[in-house]
């Protein structure tokens, strides 16, 4: 099988039509893979990516094709997949406001071109989710994109669908979490074309490399939210002095084993039975 992208977290290989996204065990903070894995963290973001992409089924058509038809040595970690032409937006849905959003509104009182109520400050809750895309830098960071900027790239009536899915598929993870006392308060999904035109959900699927996730028993608006993600690892690593340039910093083996227990308690939490 030829290896066409090894991604900051994931190889991709062709195989005939197909593709195998493969999930490792790296992790990227800031675009910059640090140098020490966090064991059986590719095998969680897989399981959880099905689990998922089961859950909205009805909502948009996805790229699996299997979990199970794949090579032995990437079992539980890989997913066969339709290869698309993927289309150049980070599709992101926030229904609370931090990080980059919260920054982008603090300098603009906007997201994406999204004007948002004054007043609103760390975590605070949205009036309602709103759809902040982001380009897809193949280098570099993503930079903030209006919708404007979307239909610009992929097209009006893409553009509109990718609003409509996108925060479809966001109410409707957001309210599976919710019954199981999880709150998402972001979350990035990937689309692409089909051979035959079919806009098709594609990458991965509020997992906790793509999205927020905070548990609701804890939330406090106006500070850090306790995050079952890897805001976890962005937090160690402001304790280390790092410029957020590589190489990034050795994980100490404390916080390598506070990571899997966090991935492994958002995955328990959200996959058991409400
Ligand atoms: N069905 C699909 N067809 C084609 N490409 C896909 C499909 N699903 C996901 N991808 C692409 O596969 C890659 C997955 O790798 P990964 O997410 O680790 O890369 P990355 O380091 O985040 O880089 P990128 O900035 O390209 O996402 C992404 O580029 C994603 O857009
Ligand atoms: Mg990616």
């Amino acid at each position: 099988m030829e290896l066409i992208h090894s991604g900051k977290v994931r190889d991709v290989y062709v195989d005939g039509d197909d593709l195998l996204l493969v999930a490792s065990d790296r992790v990227s903070i800031y675009d910059v893979v640090l140098p020490t894995p966090v064991p059986g963290k590719g095998r969680i973001l897989t399981q959880l990516s099905l689990w998922w992409f089961d859950r909205v089924g009805d909502l948009t058509p996805n790229h699996v094709i299997s979990a199970t038809d794949v090579p032995s040595q990437w079992a539980g970690r890989a997913i066969r997949c339709q290869r698309l032409d993927m289309v150049p937006v980070e599709c992101i849905a926030r229904g609370y406001l931090t990080g980059l959003g919260l920054a982008s509104y603090q300098a603009t009182g906007e997201v994406s071109g999204v004007p948002l109520p004054p007043g609103l400050g760390e975590a605070a809750r949205l009036p309602e989710p709103v759809f902040t895309p982001t380009t897809k830098a193949a280098t570099g960071h993503d930079e903030p994109m209006t919708y404007d900027d979307v239909a610009d790239v992929a097209g009006a009536e893409t553009a509109a669908e990718l609003k409509r899915i996108t925060l479809e598929v966001y109410r409707r993870g957001a309210a599976l979490a919710a019954e199981r006392g999880i709150i998402v308060a972001d979350t990035k999904l990937e689309f692409g074309r089909a051979r035959d035109g079919t806009l098709v959900l594609a990458d991965e699927v509020l997992t906790p490399d793509s999205s927020r996730f905070w548990p609701a028993a804890e939330y406090e608006p106006g500070r850090p939210q306790h995050s079952l993600d890897k805001q976890y690892l962005r937090d160690w690593s402001a304790t280390t002095g790092w410029d957020r340039k590589p190489p990034g910093p050795e994980i100490p083996p404390d916080i390598v084993a506070a990571m899997t227990a966090r991935y492994t308690e958002l995955y328990e939490r959200l996959t058991a039975a409400p």
